[in-house]
């Protein structure tokens, strides 16, 4: 799997919908696979959403609640969930033709079944070859849908009054941004700062990223209906780490802003040892404005969700400086837990996760250059990619005298959340036996909580 796709929450449940190769590892004909949540930890998997059909493969796009049945997809009276996607149709590409469309599919019986509209497709390529990813959502101010679409090396903007007729309205960022690569999956996202409304546009970059490959970008700026104006010329990185690619926001959380991404680079995607299953998710993530001298920035902290299954370890509480041995925890959390440091900002510190195989995973924090590390190369056993065996170099955004960084293991990854969510470094790691120690340098406080099911229980 790759692009998560189609999120949405509707009556209590968060549905994933995400790109799927039902029958291979690899990369292939594009479905829509489906999973559900109540709680965005637990998820079930259930049929494909959308499989292929005459007009293409079923690429990235979106799904919004049609409260009003403005698209009249429901019977009177009823509410559709409804799906833009991009059909892509390989064998027109092969031609040179266009081969990128935006279509709806549909739901009326919660997100359980969708069948595909008969008009497809609602909005044909205007002659570009990458012409993808709609993300759609209710525009209040002027009444109408709005749906950003990427193309190449810009984003589009469409309007339309009932999903199906569309009609430009504007483009952005031929001039602005990263452009090391083709622009993809991008998102517009509302938020309110100081009682001013703000308007954050998401941008996805493949390859160009600030580790080499994929990245998100994002653009912080107003939006009247019509236009979105950036307001700083400065290229901003969602994360610093390799592994958080394509993500965009649910639709129909009012009052949160819900993030999840995929957790891959398309440099190495195919090669991934793992079997016989390929693609995650990272975990879901907050969305949220903070202001950090005079920079309006993003901030992606864990969503609280994720907070319940992590549970303080009495005995390993406030670990100062020196080696602690984790093996009890690892193999009580199963491989999952989480660490939380905290320094002085001033002071410089080093953290690594070792395993029984002489394999580690190194964390560290230049006080002088105010910047965090995470050092991947020596995590794993089989050399499976060049672009892989890397390091990542992350600035530290926030100001604040001290430094609370927050690192989620899992068997095949790390995320690491510093400052609350203003750098976020995420690292898929592919260690051959689980962490078993922990090792640090400097004045650092640690605790480790692990992970267990005990939120879920008590509910
Ligand atoms: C991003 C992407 C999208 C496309 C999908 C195809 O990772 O390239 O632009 O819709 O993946 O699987």
């Amino acid at each position: 799997m790759n692009d998560p796709n189609g999120l949405v929450f509707y009556e209590g449940v968060y549905h994933l919908f995400f790109q799927y190769h039902p029958d291979s590892c690899e990369w292939g004909p594009m479905h829509w696979g489906h999973a559900t949540s109540r709680d965005l930890l637990h998820w079930q998997e259930h049929a494909v959403a959308l499989e292929p059909d005459e007009l293409g493969m079923i690429f990235s796009g979106s799904v919004v609640v049609d409260a009003g049945n403005t698209s009249g997809l429901a019977p009177a009276g009823q509410i559709p969930l409804v799906a833009i996607f991009t059909h892509n149709h390989e064998s027109a590409k092969a031609q040179g033709l266009t081969h990128q469309h935006q279509s709806l599919a549909y739901s009326i019986d919660a997100g359980c079944t969708w069948r595909k509209y008969a008009g497809n497709p609602v909005l044909e390529s205007p002659g570009l070859e990458d012409f993808r990813d709609p993300k759609v959502f209710w525009h209040q101010d002027t009444l109408r849908w709005v749906m950003s679409v990427a193309c190449g090396d810009h984003i589009a903007f469409y309007a339309s009054s009932d999903l199906k007729d569309w009609t430009p309205l504007s483009s952005f960022g031929r001039t602005a941004g990263a452009h090391g690569g083709v622009w993809e999956c991008p998102d517009l996202v509302p938020f309110s700062l100081a009682g001013r409304e703000r308007w954050v546009l998401l941008v996805s970059l493949n390859p160009g990223g600030p580790q080499g490959g994929s990245a998100t970008q994002y653009f912080v700026g107003d939006f009247d209906g019509r236009t979105f104006t950036p307001e700083h010329d400065d290229i901003r990185w969602l994360d610093w780490g390799a592994d958080n690619y394509a993500g965009v926001t649910w639709s129909n959380t009012p009052g949160r802003c819900l993030f999840i991404g995929w957790m891959s680079n398309w440099q190495y995607a195919s090669k991934l040892p793992t079997f016989p299953w390929r693609g995650a998710m990272t975990l879901p993530r907050e969305l949220l404005l903070h202001e950090v001298d005079g920079k309006t920035l993003l901030r992606l902290p864990a969503a609280a969700e994720v907070a319940q299954v992590f549970h303080p370890q009495a005995e390993l509480e406030r670990l100062g400086g020196g080696a602690h041995d984790l093996s009890e925890l690892v193999r009580a959390a199963q491989g999952r837990f989480r660490l939380r440091l905290q320094s002085d900002a001033r002071t410089a510190w080093r953290l690594q996760l070792h395993n029984d195989q002489g394999q580690r995973w190194t964390l560290s924090y230049d006080a002088e250059g105010a910047r965090f590390a995470v050092d991947r190369s020596q995590s794993q056993s089989v050399v499976f990619h060049p672009e892989f065996e890397t390091q990542h170099s992350a600035p530290r955004l926030a100001q604040t005298k001290t430094c609370d960084v927050v690192v989620y293991a899992d068997t095949q990854s790390l995320e690491t959340i510093a400052d609350d969510g203003l750098t976020a470094i995420t690292s898929l790691v592919f260690p051959s036996s689980p962490w078993t120690t922990l090792s640090a340098e400097g004045n650092l406080l640690i605790s480790v909580d692990a992970y267990v099911e005990r939120g879920l229980e008590q509910e």
